[in-house]
């Protein structure tokens, strides 16, 4: 039964109240880290794969992984607004569904957060290249991606993907009120670069692109929505940030569902235009398709903005989803389930500093060794089980906790939450066999690790909480 042992959400709620982390964000600050979070190598990287597979019907791939995102949104905002602690549906589930399944979640979540940061800073240094090629500056070959990642050339080191993780983390080691301004600057340039290539792209769309509008059939636009999922993962970052926000009640379920609602119009908005551009199947093999539907009908100056305007917006993707990670490490490391060390406050800049050092240059290294396809579906995978699992989580809290106070109550429940898995697991049926044993494996790990450590280790087991 031990494994099944619960935190009390009472004990939880009193416990964030001593931890001493700083309370800075509101809700506006929670829309920006979410929008922050959301729009980077998704839209601007994958696009063309998608556009490949669905052709220009990955509009509806798009608003498919939305709607999935949107059923487990509500059930995100729920357990946010009612318990604000720091962790996200790690710590939600701690309290509903168990230490063991708590760890699982947490186990998925660093897949998700982590792995994120590497993929998105593999996607940066495909952007800043471009940047670059276009002031005739280029990297030495060796310098620009990890080893194989491009057919019939020798790399070994992405560079540019290494250092940037370096300087994010610096930045986020030091405090996140600090962080939270840069990335407000990053998300209002991120969001100006879509408008123009919705607004410029507009005018250069020729309707006869989107014939035919589903070449690859319903399996396209499935096996599209699977991989495009990545474009919306991060709005759940922003229920990490739970113990930092001044009134987490009201604006928690605010920041996530704005920031979900805006990026899904502007990607649909997107994928209508660079596919009424430039016929889809022309996008294979091209790393930043977003750009390139500009440059292909003369627009030289617009697609420069653009590889501009992703560099800058792609840094506030991995700032977000590093913070996301540092705090589910934290929130596990103080459960006892990770050693101590992992949870220690700095005393000056009062952030997890030993935890985002690690973080940041373990997972830039990942980046620098790992190709980007390799990386994504592994990234979804984890995360829809992650977000299946806390749709089933609120279900069983309103069954053990029906009188506990909520902000905001998730709407149509149980038909909501059950459609919520029903779409995960959907979507997670269209990944690849070979990324499914991937997942399969990173469980084993996690289990072999919480029997081997977590189990002895956990504070509530202790008796210590
Ligand atoms: N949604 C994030 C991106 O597209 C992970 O880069």
């Amino acid at each position: 039964m031990s494994l099944f042992r619960k935190k009390s959400i009472e004990h939880m709620l009193a416990g964030a109240q001593r931890a001493g982390l700083k309370k800075t964000l509101g809700a506006l600050d929670l829309t920006f880290l979410g929008v922050g979070a959301i729009i980077g190598t998704g839209i601007f990287v994958l696009t063309g794969t998608g556009a490949v597979q669905a052709g220009p019907a990955l509009m509806v791939s798009f608003i498919f992984a939305a709607i999935a995102c949107a059923l487990a949104a509500l059930a995100y905002a729920e357990f946010a607004s009612t318990i604000p602690v720091a962790g996200s549906i790690y710590t939600y589930s701690y309290a509903t569904l168990g230490e063991l399944a708590a760890w699982v979640i947490g186990w998925d979540l660093m897949l998700e957060y982590g792995l994120a940061t590497s993929a998105v800073s593999v996607g940066w240094s495909g952007y800043l290249q471009s940047l670059l090629s276009g002031f005739g500056i280029s990297l030495p070959m060796v310098l620009t991606a990890a080893p194989g990642a491009v057919p019939g050339q020798f790399t070994l080191f992405n560079l540019p993907a290494f250092l940037v993780m370096m300087v994010i983390t610096s930045l986020l080691s030091i405090g996140i009120k600090e962080s939270a301004r840069v990335n407000n600057v990053m998300v209002a340039i991120k969001v100006a670069v879509v408008l123009m290539v919705i607004g410029v792209g507009v005018f250069h769309v020729t309707p006869a692109n989107w014939h035919p509008f589903m070449p690859n059939g319903w399996n396209g636009v499935f096996g599209a929505a699977a991989v495009m999922f990545f474009a919306f993962i991060g709005f759940d970052s922003v229920s990490s940030a739970a113990e930092e926000v001044k009134n987490p009640k009201r604006d928690l379920p605010i920041g996530i569902i704005s920031s979900l609602a805006v990026c899904a119009v502007l990607y649909v908005a997107v994928a209508a235009v660079v596919t009424g551009i430039v016929p889809a199947a022309q996008f294979a093999n091209i790393s930043h398709p977003v750009s390139y539907a500009l440059q292909v009908v003369g627009q030289k100056w617009v697609a420069g903005f653009i590889d501009l305007g992703a560099v800058l917006g792609m840094l506030t993707v991995i700032l977000v989803m590093s913070y996301g990670q540092t705090r589910i490490i934290y929130a596990m490391s103080r459960d006892g389930l990770l050693p101590a060390r992992l949870s220690t406050v700095h005393p000056k800049f009062g952030t997890p500093f030993f935890t985002t050092w690690l973080v940041g240059l373990f997972f830039g290294l990942i980046g620098a060794l790992v190709p980007l396809n390799v990386l994504a579906e592994l990234i979804n995978i984890g995360t829809l089980a992650a977000f299946s699992m806390v749709s089933i989580a609120v279900l069983i809290l309103r069954r053990t906790h029906p009188y506990l106070p909520r902000a905001f109550r998730c709407p149509g429940v149980p038909v909501v939450p059950v459609l919520a898995v029903a779409a995960c697991l959907f979507l997670m049926l269209n990944l690849k066999a070979v990324t499914w044993f991937a997942f399969v494996v990173w469980l084993a790990i996690g289990l072999a690790i919480y029997f081997g450590y977590s189990r002895w280790h956990s504070k509530l087991g202790r008796g210590v909480e």
